[in-house]
C-alpha cells in the first residue's frame, strides 16, 4: 500500500447478516461463502456465534480450518462459556480474532443487563482478559455505543484497552445516528481516550434510517480504521453497512481519504450473487454497486454521453467491481473442467470429485433444455437442492401436474421423506397450489408460506426461473429456492428446499437449548 493507511474490512454477512431472518445458512453455504470473501480479500470474516448453537460452533470451527489468507473471527457475549467456547471454534484458525460485546446505552444497562455501569466496566474488562488469555487479537464491543454516553464510552473503551483489546469497536446497533454526529463521535473517542493509539477504532453501522453506509464513512473520514458490514447490506432487520458501498465510496473518493482498503474489488459482483442465491435475498434492481442497473443507462441523453465518454455518467467502471457481460460461458460441449474452472472463478469449490459429478450431470441436463448457459444458471445450479445434501430430509423424485382451461389444476408429488418413497395427489388453484398442497400433506409440518416470487434469470423464454418462497412456523422464518427452466418444478424445488430447512432448525433448536 502507498502513504495512505489501510483501512481494515471486517466482514460479517456470515454473523449479522445471517440474522436477518430466514437468512440461516448451513456449513456448506457459510463455508462457500467465506472462501468467496478470502477471495475477495477481506482483512476478516465474522464466522459467526459459536455458542448459538452446535450448527454455529461447526460453522465458525469449519471455516477457521478452511481459510488461509482472511483472519476468522467468532462472536461471544462477556460471558465466560461465550469466549471458551469461541476460543474452542477458532483454536484452528491460522489467524483468528476474539470478538466480545456488553452492552453501554442506559437503557440496555438498566433494561437489558440489570447491571450499573461499574459491574458493566468490571465485566468488559475480566471478558477481554479471558479472551486474550486464549488468542492475542481481541475486538471488544460497546454494544449500542450510539446510544451511550460519550464520557462512560470514554472509559470503558480506555479500561478495555488496558485490559489486552487491540480493536475497539463503536456499533450504531440500533442505526440510530446521523453522519455528522457519528463522526464526532469517533473524532472525540480518538482525541480522549489516552490509550487510543494502542487499539484500532472500529465502526459497525446499522441500516435502520439508510445510514449505515454514510455513518461508517464519517467515521472513516474522522479516523476509524477498521469498518464492519455485510455483503448486499444484509443484517439485522434494516441491515448493516454495505460492504461494497463503503469499500467503492472509500475507492472512488479516495481524493477525500486518507486510507484505502487492499480488496480486490472485481470479486464484488461474484460475491453478492453468492451470497443472494444462499440467502435467497434478492439485490434490487437500483441497489448502488450491485444492483442489475447500477451501470445501465436507459436515457437517450446519457447513453449519447457514455458512448462518446463513459465519464460523462459514470463514476465507476463495472468492470472494476467485476461486471462483466453476463455472458454465454459453457454450452452443451463444455466439459467438467471447464465447468468446474468456471464456477471457481465464480466462487465455488467443489468438496470432492462427487459434489463435482452431481453438479457436472444436473448442468448436462439443463444444457440439454436451454442453448446458453449464464453464470447466474451456474450459480443457481450449484445452489440447487441437492449440492449439499447432507441435511435433507425431503427430496423431490418427481412431479406431475395437469393444467388445462376449465379444470381444476392438479399435481402428483412423489418425494422421499427421510428415505421412503410417499405419494401425495392434490388439486389447488394453480398447479403450483395443487403441488405445494401435495407436498405440505406429505411433510405433515404446519408453517405459514409467507412470500413467492418468482424471477427470470436471464432473458429468453428458455430462461430460468428462480422461485424464493419464505416460510414462517412458530416465528422461526426460513427462505428456499429452486431454479428450473419450468417454474413449477422450480417451485416444487424451492419448497422443499424451505421444509429442509424447516426441519433442520427443529432439530437445531431442540440441541441450542440444552447447549447454551
Ligand atoms: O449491532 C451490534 O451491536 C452488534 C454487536 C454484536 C457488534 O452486532
Ligand atoms: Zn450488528
Amino acid at each position: 500500500m502507498n502513504e495512505k493507511g489501510k483501512l481494515i474490512i471486517f466482514d460479517t454477512t456470515l454473523r449479522d447478516g445471517e440474522q436477518s431472518p430466514g437468512a440461516s445458512m448451513t456449513r456448506e453455504e457459510k463455508l462457500r461463502i467465506a472462501k468467496a470473501l478470502e477471495k475477495l480479500r477481506v482483512d476478516v470474516i465474522e464466522a459467526g456465534f459459536p455458542i448459538a448453537s452446535p450448527g454455529d460452533f461447526e460453522a465458525v470451527q469449519a471455516v477457521a480450518r478452511a481459510i488461509r489468507d482472511s483472519r476468522v473471527c467468532g462472536l461471544a457475549r462477556a460471558l465466560e462459556k461465550d469466549i471458551d467456547c469461541a476460543g474452542e471454534a477458532l483454536k484452528d484458525a491460522v489467524s483468528g480474532r476474539i470478538h466480545t460485546f456488553i452492552a453501554t446505552s442506559p437503557i440496555h444497562m438498566q433494561q437489558k443487563l440489570r447491571m450499573t455501569p461499574d459491574q458493566v466496566v468490571e465485566q468488559a474488562v475480566w471478558a477481554v482478559k479471558r479472551a486474550r488469555n486464549l488468542i492475542d487479537d481481541v475486538e471488544f464491543s460497546a454494544e449500542d455505543a450510539g446510544r451511550s454516553d460519550i464520557d462512560f464510552l470514554c472509559r470503558v473503551f480506555e479500561q478495555a484497552i488496558k485490559a489486552g483489546a487491540t480493536t475497539i469497536n463503536v456499533p450504531d446497533t440500533v442505526g440510530y445516528n446521523l453522519p455528522d454526529q457519528f463522526g464526532h463521535t469517533i473524532q472525540t473517542l480518538l482525541e480522549r481516550i489516552p490509550n487510543a493509539d494502542k487499539a484500532v477504532f472500529s465502526v459497525h453501522c446499522h441500516n435502520d434510517l439508510g445510514l449505515a453506509s454514510a455513518n461508517s464513512l464519517a467515521a472513516v473520514a474522522n479516523g476509524a480504521r477498521q469498518v464492519e458490514c455485510t455483503i448486499n447490506g444484509l443484517g439485522e432487520r434494516a441491515g448493516n453497512a454495505s460492504l461494497e458501498e463503503v469499500v467503492m465510496a472509500v475507492r472512488t473518493r479516495r481524493d477525500l481519504f486518507d486510507c484505502d482498503t487492499e480488496l480486490d474489488t472485481t470479486q464484488i459482483v461474484n460475491c453478492s450473487r453468492l451470497v443472494a442465491s444462499i440467502t435467497g435475498f434478492p439485490v434490487q434492481p437500483n441497489k448502488a454497486i450491485v444492483g442489475a442497473n447500477a451501470f445501465a443507462h436507459e436515457a437517450g441523453i446519457h447513453q449519447d454521453g457514455v458512448l462518446k465518454s463513459r465519464e460523462t455518467y459514470e463514476i465507476m467502471r463495472a468492470q472494476d467491481v467485476g461486471w462483466v457481460q453476463n455472458r454465454m460461458v459453457l454450452g452443451k460441449h463444455s466439459g467438467r473442467n471447464a465447468f468446474r474452472a468456471r464456477l471457481e472463478e465464480l466462487g465455488t469449490v467443489f468438496n470432492s470429485e462427487a459434489e463435482l459429478n452431481t453438479a457436472f450431470g444436473r448442468f448436462k441436463d439443463l444444457a440439454d433444455k436451454k442453448h446458453e448457459i449464464f453464470d447466474d444458471d451456474l450459480q443457481a445450479l450449484v445452489n440447487d437442492a441437492g449440492f449439499s445434501s447432507e441435511n435433507e430430509r425431503v427430496r423431490l423424485i418427481s412431479l406431475r401436474v395437469c393444467s388445462e382451461t376449465g379444470e381444476t389444476p392438479r399435481a402428483s408429488v412423489v418425494l422421499s421423506l427421510d428415505g421412503q418413497e410417499q405419494h401425495c395427489s392434490a388439486e389447488g388453484g394453480g398447479p403450483v397450489d395443487a403441488a405445494f398442497k401435495a407436498i405440505e400433506s406429505i411433510v405433515g409440518v404446519e408453517a405459514v408460506l409467507e412470500l413467492y416470487s418468482v424471477n427470470s434469470l436471464t432473458s429468453g423464454t428458455d430462461a430460468q426461473g428462480e422461485v424464493t418462497v419464505r416460510m414462517q412456523k412458530d416465528g422461526r422464518i426460513v427462505n428456499g429456492q429452486g431454479a428450473d427452466t419450468d417454474i413449477v418444478i422450480a417451485s416444487v424445488k424451492a419448497y422443499v428446499n424451505a421444509f429442509n430447512k424447516l426441519l433442520q432448525d427443529q432439530e437445531e433448536t431442540h440441541v441450542q437449548q440444552g447447549h447454551v
